[in-house]
């Protein structure tokens, strides 16, 4: 399955990359802050196509048109374009998220950076791989020296609480942070090693379902707040190379 998780994932990049910087028209979801494009649209719509004519009995629950269950064990999860204001302001970051679940377990999940060309992959008990490329989280262990990355919800002007008292936070302790505006790219980042920490609030099941496992496959720890385990619908998330966790969890607490 984990072939045809990265085969749509591909095709619907493409869509992307020849949409990137054309003319594309923009609606407003629940304010001035949160796009989605008919490119968004264009790429889900190819990916439930292609889940209906290879698996026509699975369900699927996807950002832009919803849940279509059926009595299937196996659920598809799916952001179309997790970036969209970047893909939208022409800043190249932005990627095709799908995780499958079964019996509401994420068993493959496939991010692919769509301008960088790198697919991201991983099934669960196998490993997490770039184009193929095995990969994993780095070893350090100190805070100091981390590089974290973050984002903010699309509410956040009105709710700034739990964003950015804990970014000030972990300015003062760690050595960088950044924002790149596509969570399912920040989780493969941290696989890959080139980031030790990232957290947010608010992320939606499509931006953690194949990111989580993909960290999780390469060796990192993915929790709440409070170090807690968490599923796909958890308004918090913590994921670490594993090493700066306990550190990382501390300030999330006091802050
Ligand atoms: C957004 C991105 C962003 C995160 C937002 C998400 P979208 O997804 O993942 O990094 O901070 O919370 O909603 O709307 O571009 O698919
Ligand atoms: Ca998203
Ligand atoms: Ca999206």
């Amino acid at each position: 399955m984990i072939d045809k998780v990265i085969e749509i994932s591909r095709i619907a990049g493409e869509i992307i990359r020849n949409g990137f910087r054309k003319n594309i028209s923009i609606e407003f979801k629940t304010n001035a802050s949160n796009l989605v494009t008919n490119i968004d649209k264009k790429s889900e719509e190819t990916i439930i196509n292609f889940i209906k004519k290879n698996y026509p009995n699975h369900s699927v629950l996807a950002e832009e048109s919803g849940e279509q269950m059926s009595d299937s064990e196996y659920c598809w999860v799916i952001d179309p374009l997790d970036g969209t204001t970047n893909f939208a302001h022409g800043l190249p970051i932005f990627s095709v998220s799908i995780g499958v679940q079964k019996n509401n377990e994420t068993i493959c999940g496939v991010v692919y950076d769509v301008m960088r060309d790198v697919a991201y992959s991983a099934e669960l008990n196998s490993g997490a791989f770039a184009n193929g490329k095995k990969i994993k989280v780095n070893d350090n262990s100190v805070l100091r020296e981390s590089v974290l990355v973050t984002g903010f919800p699309y509410n956040v002007a009105e709710n700034p609480y739990n964003a950015m008292e804990k970014f000030n936070a972990f300015l003062k302790v760690s050595r960088a942070i950044r924002r790149l505006g596509s969570a399912a790219i920040d989780f493969c980042y941290l696989a890959e090693g080139v980031f030790d920490g990232f957290w947010e609030v608010h992320l939606n099941p499509w931006d953690i379902c194949a990111g989580k496992l993909i960290v999780e496959e390469a060796g990192g720890l993915v929790t709440d707040f409070e170090n807690n385990k968490i599923n796909i619908f958890s308004k918090q998330i913590l994921t670490t190379n594993g090493k700066v966790h306990n550190d990382m969890i501390e300030i999330l607490i006091n802050n």
